[in-house]
């Protein structure tokens, strides 16, 4: 075909078009580990397509569900209507929640969801009378999707200089990343829990009393796999506590199993007050996202006349019965292959996997937890995020998916991976470092 003209309408989502147009990457199928370009070659997925696939490409359950689904309800309407669907769905989300996050908003994308948990987070201390807590803090690094709301509390300057002045009243706390005793660490790195103290700092320029809410990633995905300090999750829970500020855990990536536990908030045994997520839960198969709150935040909002609307706030395609089908689809594929807890098995072989990789060419950091992790390459002489493009190209030539942030290099494979593809996956790494000027 002719590429110049047929590619030229579609303007990409975060893509270099000229590049890309040029020279494009095009899949036409995808099975099990493993996407087939268009002109037939295999392309073993290393980062669940984009953080989402947990489960793989093309599970028959899924694939079923929307089938089904498309026949029987395609669309029902979601405000002050329902379907039995979204119902079931809540129930079987909310019994993967630790402690008291047992009510579930659905949304379209991990955008929406973060906006969705920012809004719950300021409008809930409005109604139950501190409406002075209009703050939001993130932090340096952080990714959050590319709404307002999430673009401000982001901490990623690539997307956000372009776009004005944000949101008012956010701030942020410094990120957990570069701290040379850390590099190489294997998991959650030993130093920087002190870095949490942080909020104190912002507590005492802007009086809690005006602070809503905290949104973190628990690991920190698109900045490139920063994995928070031992004990730096639990104290900045501890610091939200003692100044009635809400957190918000953003698991857009850490949920469904990504880290060997259903949710981050598993893993590092915090209980964040809502919990935004969206990818795994469909497999990333067709849009969705959620947001889980904990039920004192539901709770506070259902005052007033019982027939008036208590939460101002949804999409047209919140709780979509085709976008539910799909949710239940993957929970039982999730289910009936052990998914959301493979990755803890997975784990140390990855872990001893991909650090294998120290001493390779230009290689300064490697980092992981769970079954995620990154290479971080030092910047080339063409300038930072040259080199990570160029080893993107490279390992899709050699057969291998993965993302990219600047020079570092990230992975987060299906779920369903065995042993032998993590062995695949750091030996087409290896070669491919090699090849990098
Ligand atoms: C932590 C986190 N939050 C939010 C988002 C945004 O999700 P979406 O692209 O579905 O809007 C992402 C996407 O990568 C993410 O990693």
């Amino acid at each position: 075909m002719d590429h110049a003209n047929d590619l030229e309408a579609y303007w990409m989502p975060f893509t270099a078009q000229r590049q890309f147009k040029a020279t494009p990457r095009l899949f036409a199928s995808a099975d099990g580990m493993y996407l087939r370009t268009t002109d037939g070659r295999a392309v073993m997925d290393g980062v669940s397509s984009m953080w989402c696939c947990n489960a793989g490409h093309n599970r028959p359950r899924i694939v079923e569900a929307i089938r089904a689904q498309a026949g029987e309800l395609d669309y029902a309407p979601g405000y002050q209507f329902g379907h039995p669907k979204a119902f079931e769905l809540a129930n079987r989300l909310v019994a993967l929640m630790p402690g008291t996050l047992k009510h579930v908003f659905f949304t379209n994308s991990g955008s929406e969801s973060v906006e969705t948990a920012l809004k719950m987070a300021i409008a809930y201390h409005r109604v139950r009378g501190e409406g002075s807590r209009v703050r939001l803090i993130g932090r340096e690094k952080g990714y959050h999707g590319v709404n307002f709301g999430g673009m401000s509390v982001g901490g990623m300057p690539a997307n956000r200089k372009m776009f004005g002045t944000l949101v008012a009243g956010v701030d942020h706390l410094r990120h957990t990343h570069g701290d040379p005793r850390n590099l190489f660490a294997r998991g959650e790195p030993e130093h920087g829990a002190e870095l949490a103290d942080d909020l104190e700092r912002l507590v005492q320029l802007h009086d809690a009393s005006t602070i809503a809410a905290v949104i973190v990633e628990p690991v920190q995905g698109s900045a490139g796999v920063i994995v928070p300090p031992k004990g730096y999750l639990q104290r900045l829970r501890a610091i939200c506590d003692r100044h009635g500020i809400l957190l918000i855990f953003d698991e857009v990536i850490t949920g469904f199993g990504r880290l060997g536990t259903p949710f981050a908030a598993q893993y590092f045994g915090v209980e964040p007050d809502l919990v935004a997520t969206a990818k795994g839960l469909t497999n990333g198969v067709i849009p969705m996202g959620a947001v889980f709150a904990q039920s004192k935040i539901y709770q506070a909002f259902l005052q007033g006349p019982p027939n008036t609307i208590d939460f101002f706030h949804g999409y047209t395609y919140s709780g979509n019965p085709m976008a539910c089908a799909a949710a239940l689809g993957t929970l039982d594929t999730y289910d009936e292959d052990g998914l959301l807890t493979r990755a803890a098995m997975l784990a140390p072989y990855w872990e001893q996997a991909l650090h294998a990789l120290r001493g390779e060419r230009n290689v300064i950091d490697i980092r992981n937890l769970g079954f995620m992790g990154a290479v971080e390459l030092a910047p080339g002489a063409a300038g930072p995020g040259a080199r990570g493009f160029a080893a993107l190209l490279r390992l899709y030539e050699a057969g291998l998916l993965c993302r990219t942030t600047g020079d570092t290099i990230a992975f987060a494979p299906p779920l369903i991976a065995e042993h032998k593809h993590i062995d695949v996956l750091v030996e087409t790494l290896g070669k491919v470092l090699k090849s990098i000027d």
